[in-house]
């Protein structure tokens, strides 16, 4: 275990979410997923309901520009800024005040900033079904630079791959706890924000977000199902600018010493019960 990056255990506290219409989407998440929201600058709000938090930026459609993960303490915070300068990474300062403790930020690939920080004590307000903010996840044009950027220079641990007839990656998962995946990237045809997800409790939770959903005329767009890689049971809906919502329970866990297994390219791996959102 003496080789884990500090960034060992890390969890997603909040992401930024940019849309051009923020009065619309602020609607939809305090209605959908029983958050409150207030003003913390210009254009920009901050979102907080049971286990959950977002940011909501005025800007284009369908982007995330930040994901804000909370590493356990200082110490290992300090750590991972070392083990980053040292890889030559540029840091940059922390974009959001959400997180503490020397908070800092470094960018993905594909320009995403990455912030790491100690977490503001966490509130539970908002009323609403349980739902943790748990993972998100992007499309991008080539996992290679991906895949290495978030194991070599971050320390995240790889869980599954999912390679094409020609063994090139499509789909990688990887863990910064023991939670099968705390983010992931999707071979696609550009580089663009997935989704993000909410773990519940159990699938009586999913029925339970089905039928809120339902009662708000939300229709699931993808699922119920069950992935493959994970083995969680989720179902997505999409919020007023297209933005993927997945609900998902009973997500794999999986130790720091276990090996990643490889999946088929196929739609039944992104979904054991039947069609697959195939990115690529
Ligand atoms: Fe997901």
């Amino acid at each position: 275990m003496s080789a884990l990056s500090p960034l060992w255990p890390a969890y997603l506290h909040h992401f930024r979410l940019d849309t051009p219409d923020p009065e619309r989407l602020l609607s939809f998440y305090r209605e959908a997923l029983g958050m409150e929201d207030r003003t913390i600058g210009d254009d920009i709000w901050w979102l907080e309901g049971p286990a959950r938090r977002m940011m909501i930026g005025k800007g284009a459609a369908e982007t995330v520009p930040m994901a804000a993960y909370a590493v356990e303490d200082r110490a290992r915070l300090s750590a991972l800024r070392a083990r980053l300068e040292e890889n030559g990474q540029e840091i940059e300062p922390c974009p959001t005040p959400m997180l503490n403790g020397g908070a800092f930020a470094v960018r993905n690939p594909d320009g995403i900033v990455m912030a790491f920080g100690t977490p503001e004590a966490d509130r539970s307000t908002g009323q609403g079904l349980p739902g943790r903010l748990q993972h998100i996840v992007f499309a991008t044009t080539d996992t290679g630079p991906q895949r290495r950027f978030y194991e070599d220079v971050l320390g995240f641990i790889e869980s599954d791959r999912v390679l094409d007839e020609a063994g090139e990656i499509t789909a990688v998962f990887h863990r910064s706890d023991e939670e099968h995946h705390s983010y992931a990237a999707f071979r696609a045809d550009a580089a663009r924000f997935d989704h993000f997800a909410l773990e519940t409790g159990e699938w009586n939770d999913v029925r339970d977000w089905a039928d809120r959903f339902a009662a708000m005329h939300v229709p699931l767009w993808w699922g119920p199902g069950r992935h493959g890689p994970g083995n969680n049971l989720f179902f997505m809906v999409r919020d007023p600018d297209g933005n993927r919502v997945e609900i998902s329970a009973e997500l794999e866990l999986m130790p720091a010493d276990m090996a990643y297994r490889t999946w088929p390219h196929e739609e039944r791996t992104l979904n054991l019960w039947g069609q697959g959102w195939m990115r690529s």
